[in-house]
């Protein structure tokens, strides 16, 4: 799903209030992807689940850094994941089915802590941007 130069703005023009709290925002959003989809915890064998633990923290700012990475190559988000897109293929084996249901919490959270940046537009242009990484992060699966 191809950015346009307007989707490509307003995602440079939000992500510096989530990339400033990556712990917290990448956090929120692992604790709501285990609460509403416990199967993914399946993955994550020897986390402590409980809102707001260490474990959770410090995951979901690896997330959101990575994130921000991308974000810093919007034209070029297979290169700068290319690493994570290995992990994830082809040691980690995460089903790919997972990934817009990530996506969806990072919108959640987003839209909770930001609601007045977070107007239609700019839903669109990170819904476009984080369906964009979920398929750099399965592109190695075959
Ligand atoms: C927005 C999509 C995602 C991004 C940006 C992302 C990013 C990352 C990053 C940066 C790491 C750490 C890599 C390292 O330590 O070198 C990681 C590890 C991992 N990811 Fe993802 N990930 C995403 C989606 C998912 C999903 C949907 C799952 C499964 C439900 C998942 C499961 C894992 C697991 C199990 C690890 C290893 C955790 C550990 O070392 O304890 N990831 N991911």
């Amino acid at each position: 799903m191809a950015l346009n130069a307007d989707d490509k703005a307003l995602i440079q023009a939000i992500w510096p209030s989530i990339a400033a709290h990556p712990d917290q925002f990448g956090g929120e959003a692992l604790y709501r992807l285990f609460l509403c989809y416990p199967q993914t915890k399946t993955y994550f064998p020897k986390f402590d689940f409980s809102k707001g633990s260490a474990h959770i923290k410090t995951h979901g700012k690896k997330v959101v850094d990575a994130l921000s990475e991308a974000v810093k190559h919007l034209d070029n988000i297979d290169g700068a994941l290319s690493h994570l897109s290995d992990l994830h293929a082809y040691d980690l084996r995460v089903d790919p089915a997972n990934f817009p249901l990530l996506a969806h919490m990072i919108l959640v959270v987003i839209a909770v802590h930001l609601p007045k940046k977070m107007d239609c537009s700019t839903h669109e242009a990170l819904d476009k941007f984080l369906h964009n990484i979920g398929c750099v992060l399965t592109s190695k699966y075959r």
